[in-house]
Order: C-alpha cells, then sequence, then structure tokens
C-alpha cells in the first residue's frame, strides 16, 4: 500500500520528492484558491453503504451568470452538472443535499442553481422542483460535477486538477478534493522532534509557508508498523465539507481525533479515520492528528526533561486547529475532542490539562480503560528509564541524568524502533518492574499499556493531576459536556490472544482470575456470584474471565469515577452521556475469532466500534471481511449520526427534524430518534439504565450498579492502590 502511495507522489510530484518533507510538491502556480473562487461546498450523498455511489457535486456559493458559472467548475477541474442526463438516482440525492443547504441556512429557499443540460442557460429551481430556462445573465449559484474518486484505500489517488490552496495566516495550504470531501494532509503543527527536540516538548512549526498538504506525514517511530515510520511525524490532517471566500465566513463544528494504539502505536494516516465519511454525511470538519509514541513520547528522565510529549503534542495541535480552522470552514469556538482506548485516555488527560483550557469545548470518550493511572516522574526514572537506556546502548551513560539525556538524543530514532517503542522484550521488562514496583497488578494488567503519560508536577499544567484525584478534589481544569463510551467484550480479544480455549470449568476460571489478579481479588471474585460460569456455553471460561476484565479495567472505574464527580459537584461535567456500544466490525486481520462472527459467541472486541463510527466500513483495510450484514451498515449509520450530532450541538441525540430533512440515506437513524423515539438520556450514574448502542438500540442495565462492580470497588481499583514502593 505504502509502495503505490509514493508511487502515486512521484508522479505528481516528479524530482520534488528529493525536496525536504516539509515542501515535497509545493503548490504550482495553478491551483486555484478560495478566494479567487467563492465558498465552495463539496457534497456527497453518503450512507456508507459498500457501493460508495452515493452522488458527488460541488457547489459554487458565489451568485454568477452562466458563463462564470461555467468557468468557475472549469477551474477546479470539473464542469456544471448534467442534471437532465444524471441517472434519476443522481438527482434526487442532489435535490435532497440542496434541501439540507436550506434548511442549514446556507442557500436561501427560492435559490435557484446553474446545471448542464439540452438548453444553453439550464437551472433548477427548487421551489418549482423542475429545470427550467434561465436568463444567461442571472446570477445563481451553480451546481459543478466531482468526478474525483472516492478514498477507499491509503493508495488514494490526488487528481491534479482537484487540488485547491488555502491561506492561513502566514501559510499556503495546497490539499485536494476526493469524492467525499476537501482533504489537506500531512500539515505539520510542529518543528521535527529531533535532536534537542527529541525526548522534549513540541515547539510550533516554523518552517517553509509553502506546505504540501496532499500525502500524509509520516507515521510516528513504532515497532510492527507496516511501512515506514520516521521520527519526524507531527503532522495532522484536515477533512472539509466546506473552504469558505475568506477565514471566519462560515463555520461548521470541528471534531479533533487522537488515535489509539497503547501509546505505542497508531497513525492518524490509518484508512479507517479517513474523515471523509463524517465530513460528507454530518457536514463536520474532522482533524486527525499524530502524536509521539513508545520511549520517544513519554519517556522522563530525571529532573531536565518534561515527560508526556505525546499529549503536549494534542494539546499544539488544538492550538494550531484554534489558529487555523477558520481557513477551512471550521468553527474554533465549537472543537470537540475524541479519541478511543488510549485516545480516550488522551482526551482524559486533555481534560485534566490547564494548559488546554479554551482550546476545546466538548469530549468524546471511546473505551478508556481509567483502572489504569498515569505514572509519576519517579516511576519512570526507578522503572522505566534503566530498561530503555540499556536497550538503546546508554546504559553506559547513566553516570548524570545530563549524559544520559544527550544519549539518548544523539542514538539514531531506528534504536528506539528496535529497543522500545514496542519491542516486547523491552516492554515487558517495564510491564513487570511496573507492576510489581507501582501498580501492584499482574502483569497482564500492566502489559496493557508499558508506557503511559505522566502527571506534571512542575506546575507548567500537562495533566495536572490523577484523574480521580482531580475528581475528588474538585480541580477537573476543562468542564465540557463529555459522553463516556464502551464497548460490551473490551478485554476478550485481549485474554484469547494469550489464553487457549480452556471449556467452561471453574477451576479453570480460577486459574485465570489467580493470573489476572492480586490473590485476594481473584478469591473476592471467585467467591462472588458475579461472573458464574456457564456450564453450557463451550469456552465460557475465557468468556467469562474476559468479562472480569472488561469490569475491572473499563466499566467499573468509569462507573465509580463519574458516580463521584457527579455527587461531589453535578457541574464536572455540564453534559454527561454514558453509552455502551454492542454491535461493531472488527477493524483489521488477525484478531482473535471471537471478534468476527462465529459459532461461539460474536464479541464485540475492543476497537469494534471505530469502522463504525467513521463510517469507514466502506474504504477499510485490507484483510477485513466486507459487511457482515445490513445491520452492519445501518449501525454504522446510527453511530456515525450519533457522533455528528454531538460534534454539532454537544448531544448525542440527533435533531429528528434534521435527519427528516436529509432523506433516505438517514431513513434508518430517523425511524430510531424520529418514529421510535429512541433518547440517549443525560447520564445520572445512580440511573438504574445506560443506552445501549446495538442495531436497533435499547437501553441496559447500569453495570456500575451491579454486584460486578461491587467487588472491585471493595478491593479497590488500580488508581487508589498504585504507589512506587522502591
Ligand atoms: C490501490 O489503488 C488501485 C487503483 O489505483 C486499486 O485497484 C487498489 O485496490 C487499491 N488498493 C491497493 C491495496 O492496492
Ligand atoms: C447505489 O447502489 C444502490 C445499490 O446497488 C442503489 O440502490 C442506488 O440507487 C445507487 N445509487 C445511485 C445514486 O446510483
Ligand atoms: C521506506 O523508505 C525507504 C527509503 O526512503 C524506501 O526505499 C522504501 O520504499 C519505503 N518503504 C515503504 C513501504 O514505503
Ligand atoms: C531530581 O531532583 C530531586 C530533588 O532535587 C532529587 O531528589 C532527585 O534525585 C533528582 N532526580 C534525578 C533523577 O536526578
Ligand atoms: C557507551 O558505549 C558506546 C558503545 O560502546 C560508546 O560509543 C559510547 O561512547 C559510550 N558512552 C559513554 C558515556 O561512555
Ligand atoms: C528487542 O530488543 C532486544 C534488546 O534490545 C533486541 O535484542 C531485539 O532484537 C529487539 N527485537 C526487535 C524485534 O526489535
Ligand atoms: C467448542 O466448540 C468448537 C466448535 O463447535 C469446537 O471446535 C471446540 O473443540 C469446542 N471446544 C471445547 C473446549 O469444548
Ligand atoms: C472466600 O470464601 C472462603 C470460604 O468461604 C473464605 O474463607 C474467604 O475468606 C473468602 N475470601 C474472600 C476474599 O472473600
Ligand atoms: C454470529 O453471527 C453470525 C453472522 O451474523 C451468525 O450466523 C451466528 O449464528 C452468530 N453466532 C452467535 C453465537 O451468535
Amino acid at each position: 500500500m505504502h509502495l503505490r502511495s509514493l508511487a502515486s507522489v512521484l508522479l505528481l510530484c516528479g524530482p520534488a520528492l528529493a525536496a525536504p518533507t516539509k515542501d515535497r510538491c509545493p503548490a504550482g502556480p495553478n491551483v486555484p484558491s478560495p478566494d479567487s473562487l467563492g465558498a465552495l461546498q463539496a457534497l456527497h450523498y453518503n450512507n456508507l453503504a459498500a457501493e460508495n455511489n452515493g452522488t458527488s457535486a460541488v457547489l459554487v456559493y458565489d451568485r454568477l451568470t452562466k458563463t462564470k458559472a461555467q468557468e468557475r467548475c472549469a477551474s477546479i477541474g470539473e464542469s456544471l452538472f448534467p442534471f437532465e442526463s444524471a441517472p434519476e438516482a443522481s438527482r434526487t440525492e442532489l435535490v435532497y443535499q440542496l434541501d439540507y443547504l436550506v434548511y442549514a441556512k446556507d442557500l436561501r429557499p427560492d435559490d435557484d442553481v446553474w446545471v448542464a443540460g439540452s438548453d444553453e442557460c439550464l437551472a433548477y429551481s427548487r421551489t418549482k422542483k423542475q429545470t427550467y430556462s434561465a436568463s444567461c445573465s442571472s446570477k445563481l449559484p451553480a451546481i459543478c460535477t466531482s468526478r474525483v474518486p472516492p478514498t477507499t484505500d491509503v493508495n488514494s489517488t490526488v487528481v491534479t486538477s482537484s487540488k485547491i490552496a488555502v491561506k492561513s495566516n502566514e501559510y499556503t495550504l495546497t490539499g485536494y478534493r476526493d469524492a467525499r470531501s476537501f482533504r489537506f494532509l500531512g500539515v505539520p503543527f510542529a518543528d521535527p522532534p529531533v535532536d534537542e527536540l527529541r525526548l522534549a516538548p513540541p515547539r510550533a512549526y516554523s518552517g517553509p509557508r509553502k506546505i504540501d498538504a496532499t500525502k500524509f506525514g509520516s507515521p510516528c517511530v513504532q515497532a510492527g508498523y507496516d511501512g515506514n515510520v520516521s521520527e519526524d511525524c507531527l503532522y495532522l490532517n484536515v477533512y472539509t465539507p466546506l473552504l469558505p471566500e475568506r477565514p471566519g465566513a462560515v463555520r461548521r463544528p470541528v471534531a479533533v481525533y487522537f488515535y489509539g494504539g497503547a501509546f505505542v502505536s497508531g497513525a492518524a494516516s490509518e484508512i479507517e479515520y479517513d474523515g471523509g465519511n463524517f465530513a460528507s454525511r454530518n457536514d463536520v470538519v474532522v482533524v486527525t492528528v499524530n502524536y509521539r509514541l513508545g520511549a520517544l513520547g513519554w519517556l522522563a528522565t530525571g529532573n531536565l526533561t518534561t515527560g508526556s510529549y505525546g499529549i503536549r503534542d494534542q494539546i499544539l495541535a488544538l492550538e494550531w486547529v484554534n489558529k487555523n480552522i477558520a481557513a477551512f470552514g471550521g468553527d474554533p469556538a465549537h472543537v470537540t475532542i475524541f479519541g478511543q482506548s488510549a485516545g480516550g485516555q488522551s482526551v482524559i488527560a486533555v481534560l485534566s490539562s490547564s494548559a488546554a483550557q479554551g482550546l476545546f469545548s466538548g469530549a468524546i470518550v471511546q473505551s478508556a480503560p481509567v483502572d489504569l493511572p498515569w505514572y509519576t516522574r519517579e516511576v519512570y526514572s526507578s522503572l522505566v528509564v534503566p530498561h530503555v537506556a540499556s536497550a538503546v546502548g546508554c546504559g553506559n551513560a547513566t553516570a548524570s541524568e545530563a549524559s544520559l539525556l544527550s544519549c539518548l538524543r544523539s542514538v539514531p530514532a531506528s534504536y528506539f524502533l528496535g529497543g522500545s517503542s514496542g519491542n516486547a522484550s523491552i516492554t515487558s521488562a517495564i510491564a513487570q518492574d511496573v507492576s510489581e514496583n507501582y501498580l501492584h497488578v499482574s502483569q497482564l494488567i500492566a502489559n496493557i499499556e508499558p508506557y503511559m503519560p505522566m502527571i506534571d508536577d512542575s506546575g507548567s499544567g500537562i495533566i495536572d493531576d490523577q484523574f480521580h484525584t482531580l475528581l475528588a478534589k474538585n480541580a477537573l481544569p476543562n468542564s465540557v459536556p463529555t459522553m463516556f463510551t464502551t464497548v460490551t467484550d473490551e478485554a476478550i480479544s485481549f485474554v484469547n490472544a494469550v489464553v487457549p480455549n480452556l471449556g467452561s470449568a471453574q477451576s479453570f476460571l480460577n486459574t485465570l482470575l489467580g493470573v489476572a489478579y492480586p490473590a485476594a481479588l481473584a478469591q473476592a471474585i471467585a467467591n462472588s456470584t458475579a461472573f458464574p460460569v456457564n456450564p453450557s456455553q463451550n469456552d465460557s471460561v475465557r468468556i467469562t474471565g474476559a468479562e472480569a476484565l472488561t469490569h475491572s479495567e473499563w466499566v467499573c472505574p468509569q462507573a465509580y469515577l463519574l458516580r463521584n464527580a457527579v455527587s461531589n459537584n453535578p457541574a464536572t461535567f455540564p453534559a454527561l452521556y454514558e453509552v455502551e456500544i454492542t454491535k461493531g466490525h472488527a477493524g483489521y486481520a488477525g484478531l482473535p475469532e471471537v471478534c468476527f462472527p462465529n459459532g461461539v459467541y460474536n464479541a464485540t472486541c475492543h476497537s469494534n466500534d471505530v469502522l463504525p463510527v467513521w463510517g469507514t466500513l466502506n474504504s477499510k483495510p485490507q484483510g477485513v471481511p466486507t459487511y457482515y450484514d445490513t445491520q452492519d451498515w445501518l449501525h454504522s449509520q446510527l453511530l456515525n449520526d450519533i457522533f455528528g450530532a454531538f460534534f454539532r450541538s454537544y448531544d448525542p441525540n440527533p435533531n429528528t427534524e434534521w435527519l427528516r430533512v436529509r432523506g433516505p440515506a438517514y431513513a434508518s437513524t430517523y425511524q430510531v430518534f424520529g418514529e421510535d423515539e429512541y433518547r440517549i438520556d443525560q447520564h445520572n450514574p445512580r440511573d438504574e439504565t445506560l443506552a445501549l448502542l446495538g442495531m436497533p438500540p435499547s437501553t441496559t442495565q447500569n453495570p456500575g450498579l451491579t454486584e460486578k462492580c461491587v467487588v472491585f470497588e471493595d478491593y479497590g481499583f488500580t488508581f487508589e492502590n498504585a504507589e512506587l514502593t522502591v
């Protein structure tokens, strides 16, 4: 895949490839820009289905004569939309889009638009629902074709004539359009974090002012990535449905995403995070952010470094959004941050950061294992640094922190790749040390995330304190509407990856619990009736053991934290939602069988919500089966619309009129929220029920109030028991 994308860049930029990464393919003189084109809206009627055949078009908002309108379409490599000869399905879809833009007040109810047809000057009238022969000198908005392909794989092609250059502050960023949105990929927001910036806070980008934003930046250094990684990785991507004539002229809600990957892997360029589906279906601006990983992302050496570089990268990216997103049609005052797994923990870190105040106004935390606390500076110096130093060949440089740091900054980045970023032998050595001397949990649990952001003890306001401490002290620095989500079977893929099918005997369950938990907790679980084996269920030991871990790492600590937060101060979260997602789609090949439809137990594994939430089942990675059934893409529509609604209004319940106006591609979600009057209520942690987002959605018993959680609360969560004991 990556070879092919390189080939497409070679074709487009030729010798420019040899230039430094930041200015690989400078905008040619002919790339048009919204200040000459007026506002443009990329339209794609998107039902998220596999065919990817929704109608695409570009709306030119400027009111122009027929001749000027035709020229305007030509200047973006398109022509007036051949309305009369288009298939009926396309005409219908286009009219739904116009209805929506009137509903959104971007068009006036009586706006007619230029289209192409048999007549020389043909316009379409929404009010009359027909085309008519207009006076050629009338000044009307125009509908152009959009013949560029949808992005269904990382080797997306850039159609040269679709390139477009946006000016923001002193920078010119050249991106392009695909069938779904305008895309600005690989936008540098920081200087490369190399040399003296390795293991240091990021510095805002100060490179060349002409930026090629047509291809992704490299993923950050990580082991096991199928493609090239680089220390020079601090790039973000912008996907927008709308480019304004001038910054701030129109504003769409913005959603900024931090990927998961246990703080050691992940990349914003992964195809499942393609923001074009959100942009086209829910009319929001999406930004995906690369942040540093592994030792290079988190290692604090002692007193000379700050740690938490990856979280600092995320906050710097939010500052970039604050300064620049208006030029891309986004509203800098309406930014939701969201992330899954370690990305969800990142959202919690940013919520806990006084340095991030004012940079966002909503948050979604997906599947964060909140049982695990942040590290401290001493955890790094005592338990992590020695392992990393020897792995990268700096084990002889520990006489002083300064000499160690200088060694760590001088070895090639690739040493960190092999030695510490995801290398099983190093990470398991760290996990063992941390499990015994800080977390006091099994290595199985410590192994979930051997590298962690750390709490700030220097007063710079990057992760002010542990989340539970901030909630207890009523000191969370960012109070914004927040939605927490989990999936039904968070832990099962982790368990099944290392434990064989043990059948359904209680004694085997007890053994498994003994491996996963301290003896007293394992005994308490076995004594309770909270996690019984099901003798008639083949594989019940693993399923039940995983259920215990899902509860101990995700569900119960989250319920406990939110209950305490709300009873301490109901305004901690101005609006609070908590939902469980119970259907999904495996995101990559090689996951345990239980994560795919199978004969034993169809699990909703950790990360199985990612493709449906993003709508990227229609552009999914290699090796993953296509839609399992119709419910699969209707579920994807539901989740994408729920997230879209939250991005627009900080409320996951879509406005039913908004859904109705948008027509058949939204009919299933309209059925749920309009006809069936389903609601995701604001969550009070004492409520008996939670929203359960299957297809169709329903409710489930609030797990935070069940016996399952009592057993973990009585023992104490990991964040309560963590203490450095060396
Ligand atoms: C890459 O693009 C080509 C068309 O240019 C397409 O046929 C192919 O399926 C895409 N994906 C991969 C992984 O090659
Ligand atoms: C897209 O494909 C589906 C299923 O094949 C079909 O029902 C629909 O009409 C098509 N849409 C367009 C615009 O061609
Ligand atoms: C990685 O980079 C090297 C050197 O630039 C190049 O030769 C190689 O083809 C790249 N590999 C991939 C998978 O892109
Ligand atoms: C950091 O500073 C503290 C207080 O001065 C000192 O006790 C500690 O040893 C220092 N740590 C390192 C790794 O130098
Ligand atoms: C540590 O060992 C390496 C390789 O043996 C050597 O290049 C380096 O100079 C040594 N560093 C110190 C501080 O002694
Ligand atoms: C992992 O690290 C160890 C110790 O540095 C090294 O010997 C090994 O080659 C590394 N493995 C990989 C896959 O990088
Ligand atoms: C469980 O069922 C599967 C398929 O029905 C079978 O292959 C497997 O051997 C069974 N495992 C156990 C432990 O009973
Ligand atoms: C578990 O039950 C046994 C036998 O009833 C009892 O001796 C033990 O104290 C209990 N342990 C815990 C942790 O509840
Ligand atoms: C899992 O899903 C598949 C496909 O929908 C279905 O055929 C199978 O019966 C399901 N298995 C279980 C145990 O629910």
